[in-house]
């Protein structure tokens, strides 16, 4: 079985000359192949981004930070990835993380070491982190913390986030007064100005934040030791990649769409964009680069933290779905909310990613309910409404449409092809395949590699 994506589209053509000479569409070099959430995270990624990562080059992380946690289970070992791409797993392909993530040193450094007792070898020399990606620091992370206290206090709810210190580093990014790589590799006493400058910021806006400041930075400085290796200009790196000899470029995205700082249930979401324009502007990679545009989404629905979730289930439906589909969070270990499939969701995140084949995953979870829905519309005051609305009072109101399809009632986790499927399984993926216009390349029967059915 092939698990390469089409590798006509990996023809990599000569590099134009810096004379000037025009390019044509013919000279794009390499294409990459993106994988994206298309609901609202925990769909799978990690486990589609394994299976394609067997022969790729190189395997990208181009937004989100450790609020991320992607499962990939090989050889019955589990890894849990947060910072790291899935892809380091492949002792021969490089893992890149772009300028578009936001790290936290400790963190990485942890989640290295944890999978390296776990059998994980020779990661650090596999992994290059772009100069231009933006440092979260410990009290970016207290700070998360103290703005969901402050959120509960004068909404009455908070958003529910990982407490990874996510909206507070992209928010000192836009800001201006963020810290990057480079800056931390530089020169060291300019970098400790910056970093007092940023505390005493934040100290002003939360008085009871206190912060270690000399601690901080002797620690700092002993990572920067650690990762001055790994580091390189990434959009040289990602420029090599893509124009110099044939190579399989895969990007791995975190967070989904329904999580887009722009395009999700905001203000409930995070802090990134967790869409194809992501993977442009996380790794500097042209448009014209992005081949494939991989879609994954659960055979039903979870989210996991606060808002609107229209086809959510607070019922033994929602509870069999939880505790079937383990659905606990990688990240923070929270119980998944769960729910039917919302095609609207899907189809949603397809119009804005154009993807070009679906991977459905956990089908098996199905297995034993009596008949499953599918919600294929919204209504607002009793009309369909074409679009998905922006408003979160609007998304708390409407009126889901619901397809019902009989049970196939049959465990599905040991097929390997379509034909082992049952026939009613088979009708409930043609009908999402049908209703999103998306192909779907791939179906997911269980945690493992082997179980996942390649379609075409
Ligand atoms: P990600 O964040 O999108 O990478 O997804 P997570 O790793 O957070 O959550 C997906 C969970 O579902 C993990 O525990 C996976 O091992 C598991 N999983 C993925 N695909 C399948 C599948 O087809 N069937 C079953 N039963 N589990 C799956
Ligand atoms: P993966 O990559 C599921 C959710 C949080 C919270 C909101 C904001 O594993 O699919 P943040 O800490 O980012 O500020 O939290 O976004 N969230 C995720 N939910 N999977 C994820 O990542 C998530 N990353 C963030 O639960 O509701
Ligand atoms: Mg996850």
């Amino acid at each position: 079985m092939s698990l390469t994506w089409s590798a006509k589209d990996h023809k990599s053509m000569t590099r134009p000359a810096a004379t000037g000479q025009k390019r044509s569409r013919n000279d794009i070099g390499n294409k990459v192949a993106v994988v994206l959430g298309a609901q609202w995270g925990d769909e799978g990624k990690g486990k589609v981004v394994d299976l394609l990562a067997t022969d790729a080059d190189v395997v990208c992380r181009c937004q989100g930070g450790n609020n991320a946690g992607h499962t990939v289970v090989v050889d019955g070992k589990e890894y849990d990835f947060h910072l790291l791409p899935s892809g380091i797993i492949n002792s021969k392909s490089i893992s890149l993380i772009g300028n578009g993530v936001v790290i936290h040193l400790p963190g990485l450094f942890e989640e290295g070491d944890k999978n390296e007792k776990k059998g994980l070898k020779g990661w650090e020399k596999r992994l290059i982190v772009s100069d231009r990606a933006h440092l979260v620091f410990d009290f970016h992370q207290v700070v998360d913390g103290l703005q969901e206290t402050e959120r509960q206090a004068q909404e009455g709810k908070n958003i529910g986030t990982t407490k990874k210190g996510i909206g507070p580093a992209y928010s000192s990014k836009a800001a201006r007064t963020g810290l990057r790589v480079c800056d931390l590799l530089g020169d060291f006493k300019d970098f400790s100005m910056r970093f007092k400058n940023l505390v005493r910021q934040y100290q002003a806006m939360y008085p009871a934040l206190t912060v270690d400041v000399e601690d901080q930075l002797k620690k700092l400085k002993e990572y920067s030791e650690r990762l001055r290796p790994m580091v390189r200009d990434g959009v040289y790196y990602m420029y090599e990649a893509l124009h110099g000899s044939p190579k399989k470029i895969l990007v791995e995205g975190a967070n989904a769409a329904l999580l887009d700082i722009d395009f999700g249930t905001y203000p409930f979401v995070t802090s990134s964009n967790c869409t194809v324009g992501g993977a442009c502007t996380g790794l500097g990679i042209p448009p014209l680069n992005i081949g494939e545009v991989f879609g994954v989404s659960k055979a039903y629905t979870t989210r996991v933290g606060i808002g609107a979730f229209p086809t959510e289930q607070l019922n033994a439906i929602g509870e069999l779905l939880q505790t079937r589909g383990h659905e606990v969070g990688v990240t923070t270990g929270r119980k998944r909310r769960c729910g039917w499939l919302d095609l609207v969701i899907v189809r949603y995140a397809h119009m804005i990613n154009g993807f070009t084949g679906i991977a459905l995953t956990k089908l098996d979870i199905l297995d034993v309910v009596d008949e499953i829905k599918v919600g294929v519309a919204y209504k607002v005051n009793g009309k369909r409404i074409p679009h998905f609305p922006a408003n979160m009072d609007v998304l708390h109101e409407v009126e889901v449409e619901y397809e019902t399809f009989p049970g196939w009632k049959t465990d599905t986790s040991a097929a390997r092809k379509w034909n082992d499927l049952p026939a009613k399984a088979q009708n409930y993926i043609h009908f999402i395949e049908n209703h999103i216009g998306v192909p779907i390349k791939w179906v997911g029967v269980g945690k493992s590699r082997e179980c996942m059915i390649q379609m075409f």
